[in-house]
């Protein structure tokens, strides 16, 4: 079993390039399966759900050849097959954005539940509720979704809440629907954005992707496209709160700035200095941090997946902090690890009051999530002593070559092998 082997304590310097966008390739990747011609996708980054999202491909009749960065989609000889298996989809709960495409294209899927998983319930009732709406028959049993529809049909749906996949998969499936759907109370993810440019690409027609209402005029078929995925705003809030927590002077080659910034506005308060520098951002920390509130809400505000790296860096500001969680009902894991390592935590249900401390110690600690394992690493590279994370393979879904990017800026970061999983 893998595990990153810190020793902290110094400053970052140097350079990062920030990699594609996990969340852009994963929906975009389901995309390929709306047209029959060979696809192509570029700047993708070498991650784990980018795999397991090919193996979903395959097994659902698709030929993915991995070059990465460049991933390439075409129809395999063989029979195509609408069903996603249980195996695949516990792997990753984003592969059930095959539903909206498999259903459009075939007229009816098979596709396991998700499940719950470790930061909530994550139900996909909103999925279910858009395909209904746009004509599909819809039974859940046996763990899996049965989803039937000779032809979907355009209509408005109005999601309760903004669902960032369930925006994705509504998108996809009326792209090939007949007639036109409108999508209110849609997600407005930078992700959502940019699948909204890809399904236009396909010949689909799609209005207002990236805001709150979305249109789209499907069509009878679906061209391939060609594309090149944006960078990763997550991966890139990510090492800035690592420069935030570890001080320094990094260069982030083609971070996205606007994208990010909700992330941008609440590091500066912190005494985080982030300056554009043509198609980078430089990060720069010199003084103290200062400690600065935060809530999670859906974009444009704080997102949910920077809120455990922020914690991390809050954890050494000069101060207390208060760091309230809204979108996800348990995502506060990295609470009782960090804590492990010195910081001054106490959660009231979805609110966290940091006390910032001078120093965290280095300890042995694990995550049973991608973003609250890359908590711990900023954690690890602020921490006097020596800090060991465990269950890598979270961050392995998420963060590409991690170690080797922080080994870059001058971190002491490597990656070895433990025998067992206690720590
Ligand atoms: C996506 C991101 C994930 C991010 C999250 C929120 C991908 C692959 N993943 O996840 O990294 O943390 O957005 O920004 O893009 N909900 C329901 N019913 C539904 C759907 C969602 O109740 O049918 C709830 C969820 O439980 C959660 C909230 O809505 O409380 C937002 O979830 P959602 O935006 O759907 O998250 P994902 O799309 O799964």
């Amino acid at each position: 079993m893998d595990a990153i082997l810190i020793r902290g304590n110094r400053p970052l310097q140097g350079q990062i390039r920030v990699s594609g966008a996990k969340n852009a390739a994963l929906p975009i990747l389901c995309a390929t399966l709306l047209s029959d011609g060979a696809s192509i996708l570029r700047n993708v980054p070498n991650l784990k759900d980018i795999e397991t999202t090919s193996a979903l491909l395959r097994f659902l009749g698709r030929d993915v050849t991995l070059d990465l960065p460049e991933v390439r989609v075409q129809p395999a000889t063989r029979e195509a097959n609408p069903e996603a298996p249980y195996d695949l989809v516990r792997q990753m709960r984003a592969s059930v954005l095959v539903l909206g495409p498999l259903l459009a294209r075939y007229g009816r899927a098979r596709v396991s539940l998700p499940g719950g998983c470790a930061i909530g319930a994550r139900p996909v009732d909103q999925h279910l509720m858009g395909l209904e709406a746009l004509g599909a028959k819809i039974a859940v049993e046996h763990g899996y979704i049965h989803a039937e529809a000779p032809r979907l049909r355009g209509a408005e749906v109005v999601f309760d809440m903004q669902t960032v996949t369930g925006t994705e998969n509504l998108m996809m499936a009326a792209a090939l629907a007949r007639g036109r759907t409108t999508l209110v109370n849609a997600a407005c993810e930078p992700e959502v954005e940019e699948l909204g440019r890809v399904l236009n690409k396909m010949g689909a027609r799609v209005d207002g992707a990236g805001t709150s209402v979305i249109h789209i005029e499907g069509r009878d078929e679906l061209l391939p496209f060609d594309h090149a995925i944006i960078a990763d705003r997550i991966e890139a809030g990510t090492f800035m709160a690592a420069v935030g927590a570890a001080g320094g002077d990094v260069l982030l080659e083609n971070a996205p700035l606007e994208s990010l910034e909700p992330v941008v506005v609440k590091l500066r308060k912190a005494r985080v200095e982030i300056e554009r520098e043509g198609p980078h951002v430089r990060v720069r920390r010199l003084d103290r941090l200062s400690p600065v509130d935060v809530a999670t809400a859906p974009h444009p505000g704080f997102p949910t997946d920077m809120q455990a790296q922020f914690m991390a860096m809050m954890c050494v500001a000069g101060g207390r902090s208060v760091l309230t969680e809204t979108v996800f009902e348990n995502r506060f894991m990295h609470v009782p690890e960090l804590s492990r390592m010195g910081a001054r935590i106490e959660t009231h249900s979805n609110t966290a009051i940091v006390e910032g401390v001078r120093q965290l110690s280095g300890a042995s600690v694990m995550a049973t999530d991608l973003r609250a394992s890359a908590s711990l690493v900023i954690a690890g590279l602020v921490a006097e002593g020596e800090t060991l994370v465990r269950r890598v393979y979270h961050l392995d879904r998420g963060y590409e070559q991690i170690e080797k990017k922080l080994k870059g800026v001058g971190a002491d970061v490597s990656r070895v092998k433990v025998s067992s999983e206690e720590p």
